[in-house]
């Protein structure tokens, strides 16, 4: 089966390492060819880092490497049987991609959405047919996290999820169905996460280095809330929250707080605008992720 993946960022990248490592051809659209051009290479870097430390044959590597095609056309949707988005977390932008999409894919091609926080349900509402649409939600870096949700929306038609459950799992994933709530199940557990973080910042009960360590070194977690955030950038981070945070009603427990929502506004967007809450400029030293 042919997939296509729309956005080819830190997640779209991503997935079209696994899938196309799992066999499937790809074509990768992205709106900026600096973008696509960075996935492209940053694939390639990847897979052949794996195959020189033996933990892939070197002509696997060069064929999935080949099996992924950049593309701007959409045109080049026409005979997928999967098409996933992972672009901007904004509702009316994936509604009106999903638009355009189906009017070049096939009456059974599959469409899935790769967001964190939107409902599935709100997505696939857009569609023509948003009986053959679901949320397939892998984590960052997808190539090394083995978790993924798969979310059905109630539009989705009966026997989807679990095709798709046995699909991410040819991929050599672990996928976990989760139903259409704020979250799903992951994001929802995290928010919290966050925020109790950065209220004890702001509280002044111990520095971002402090909670960091604590977190790693005596909670057992690979990463710090403050490194993660930075990681998984402020610009996704933020919107996942805010959108968490109205999905439940504007729930206390999931407010957002004034301190990410200024690094937002700043750009200050994490690792990779080089400042979040840590500063990854040259000289500086970062925590390692
Ligand atoms: P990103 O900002 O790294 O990449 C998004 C890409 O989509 C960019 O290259 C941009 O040029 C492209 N794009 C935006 N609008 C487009 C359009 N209309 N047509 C074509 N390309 C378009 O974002 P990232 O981090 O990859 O996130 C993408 C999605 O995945 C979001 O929905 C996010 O919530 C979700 N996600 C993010 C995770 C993370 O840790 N960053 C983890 C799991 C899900």
């Amino acid at each position: 089966m042919t997939i296509g993946i729309i956005g080819s960022g830190a997640m779209g990248a991503g997935i079209a390492q696994v899938v196309a490592v799992a066999g499937h051809e790809v074509f990768l659209l992205d709106q900026s060819a600096a973008a696509l051009k960075k996935a492209t290479t940053g694939i390639a870097t990847a897979l052949r880092k794996l195959a020189e430390k033996g933990k892939m044959p070197t002509e696997a590597a060069e064929a999935a490497i080949i099996r992924v095609r950049p593309t701007s056309d959409m045109q080049d949707f026409a005979g997928c049987g999967l098409v996933l988005e992972a672009i901007v977390e904004e509702l009316s932008v994936k509604q009106q991609v999903f638009k355009q999409v189906e009017m070049v894919v096939s009456a059974d091609c599959i469409l899935a959405s790769n967001t964190s926080s939107l409902s599935i349900a709100s997505i696939a509402a857009a569609c023509q047919r948003p009986e053959r649409f679901i949320g397939i939600h892998f984590f960052n870096p997808a190539p090394l996290m083995a978790l993924v949700e798969v979310i059905p929306a109630v539009q989705t038609r009966e026997g989807l999820a679990e095709e798709m459950r046995a699909l991410v799992q040819s991929w050599g994933k672990l996928p976990v169905l989760c139903k259409d709530t704020p979250g799903f199940i992951v994001n929802r557990v995290a928010r919290p996460f966050y925020g109790e973080a950065i209220r004890l910042l702001e509280e002044g009960m111990a520095d971002m280095a402090t909670i960091d360590w604590a977190m790693t070194e005596l909670g057992g977690f690979r990463m710090g809330p403050f490194a993660l955030m930075d990681f998984i950038g402020h610009d996704v981070n933020y919107r996942v929250t805010e959108s968490v945070f109205t999905a439940f009603f504007f729930d206390p427990r999931f407010k957002p707080s004034f301190t990410q929502k200024r690094l937002f506004e700043a750009g200050y967007y994490g690792r990779k605008s080089g400042r979040g809450f840590y500063s990854y400029a040259e000289g500086a030293t970062p925590p390692e992720p």
